[in-house]
């Protein structure tokens, strides 16, 4: 290959973390730097986000730092939570609701124990069409045999009953990282779609274990697990769409040796996304479904327009992907309209 092009309209990446303050600064214009149009901003800060309030402001705040791109916002599940304040998200343009399980990951000490508590919630959201974002691993129970790799598959019971109780709710399994997880998720009904990272495309826990800039959670499976994440990209099916999980710590919380608390969950990938992506798909022949996994998927389960205002432009340079002023230019490779590429937008 050495001329090809390949357009993407308005890439959105449907999960992603963009921290606050430096932190934020920093990494919220990576966002659009790695290709991406749309951000769906999860709210596990310190204080985490639970209510419309705290979600404008928050909303604000990342438009002050980069206004190209457009926020999605989402409320964490807490108790603070209830049907009235759904209502008035849900009249803010808030998208979304995420619900963590206690202790599992990231500022997740507020996370949820039982979900029945929350059934009026759900109630409200199906009303209102407010979106149920799951982080679907359950807590580590040495005394029951869990622990990381299988916290997700033993989360999956939740999954079925929360969707048969609320069949009209729109559910979305995060970051799936298992064929159970597939399986299930092909299995439900319309209302219930899954994210995939680009990470969990390409690492297995041969990848992790012992380094921990791929230590994720949940984290990557077994490599029969990411062949099944290959597998319905491949298939392009419709309810399986791009949420990047990109998750950035500071170096030293990464660092086993200098964080007493143990290495910090989170692979971050927002500024090199769009080409890592197109990469990952053409190394397992999907590239033709880039569009869709990037794009229409997830913009359809969202009820989104499908825009046609804004498309990205990769192009093939010759030895890998790359992106407008990083890790392209005269080493050749995939690379997006920008800084050391012809305009081409739309
Ligand atoms: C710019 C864009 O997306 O419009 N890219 C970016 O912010 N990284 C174009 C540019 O590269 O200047
Ligand atoms: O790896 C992860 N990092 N998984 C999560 O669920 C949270 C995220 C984070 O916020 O760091
Ligand atoms: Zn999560
Ligand atoms: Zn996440």
């Amino acid at each position: 290959m050495t001329s090809a092009e390949l357009r993407i309209n308005s890439p959105a990446d449907f999960h992603v973390h963009l921290r606050q303050d430096e932190m934020c600064a920093f990494v919220t214009p990576l966002v659009r730097a790695g290709g991406f149009r749309l951000a769906y901003v999860m709210p596990n800060l310190k204080p985490p986000i639970t209510t419309t309030e705290m979600a404008l402001i928050y909303k604000s705040e990342l438009q002050r730092i980069d206004p190209r791109v457009e926020y999605l916002m989402t409320l964490y599940l807490s108790p603070e939570l209830t049907p009235d304040e759904i209502r008035k998200a849900a009249s803010a343009g808030v998208v979304g609701v995420k619900s963590y399980p206690r202790g599992v990951t990231t500022n997740s000490d507020g996370g949820i124990e039982s979900y029945e508590a929350y059934y009026p919630v759900f109630e409200a959201m199906q009303e209102v069409g407010m979106v149920l974002n799951l982080h679907g691993e359950v807590p580590s129970d040495h005394s029951s045999n869990i622990c990381v790799l299988n916290a997700e598959v033993n989360f999956l019971p939740h999954l079925r009953s929360l969707h048969q109780q609320f069949p009209k709710l729109r559910i979305v399994l995060e970051h799936a990282t298992t064929r159970a997880a597939v399986d299930l998720v092909k299995s439900l009904g319309p209302t219930v779609g899954c994210s995939v990272t680009a990470h969990h495309l390409a690492l297995t826990v041969d990848d992790w274990a012992g380094q921990s800039f791929h230590f994720c959670k949940p984290v990557a499976k077994y490599p029969d697990d990411r062949e099944a994440l290959r597998e319905i990209i491949r298939e392009g099916h419709p309810r399986f769409f791009l949420g990047s999980d990109s998750a950035p710590h500071p170096l030293e919380a990464k660092s086993t040796s200098t964080s007493l608390s143990g290495c910090a969950a989170g692979v971050f990938t927002s500024p090199i996304l769009l080409p890592l992506t197109a990469h990952l798909l053409e190394s397992f022949g999907a590239l033709d479904k880039l569009e869709a996994f990037v794009s229409t998927n997830g913009r359809a389960f969202y009820r989104l327009p499908i825009e046609t205002g804004e498309s990205v432009t990769l192009r093939w340079g010759g030895t890998n992907w790359g992106t407008s002023g990083w890790d392209q230019g005269d080493q050749g490779g995939w690379g997006q309209n920008g800084r050391d590429q012809d305009q081409n937008i739309n």
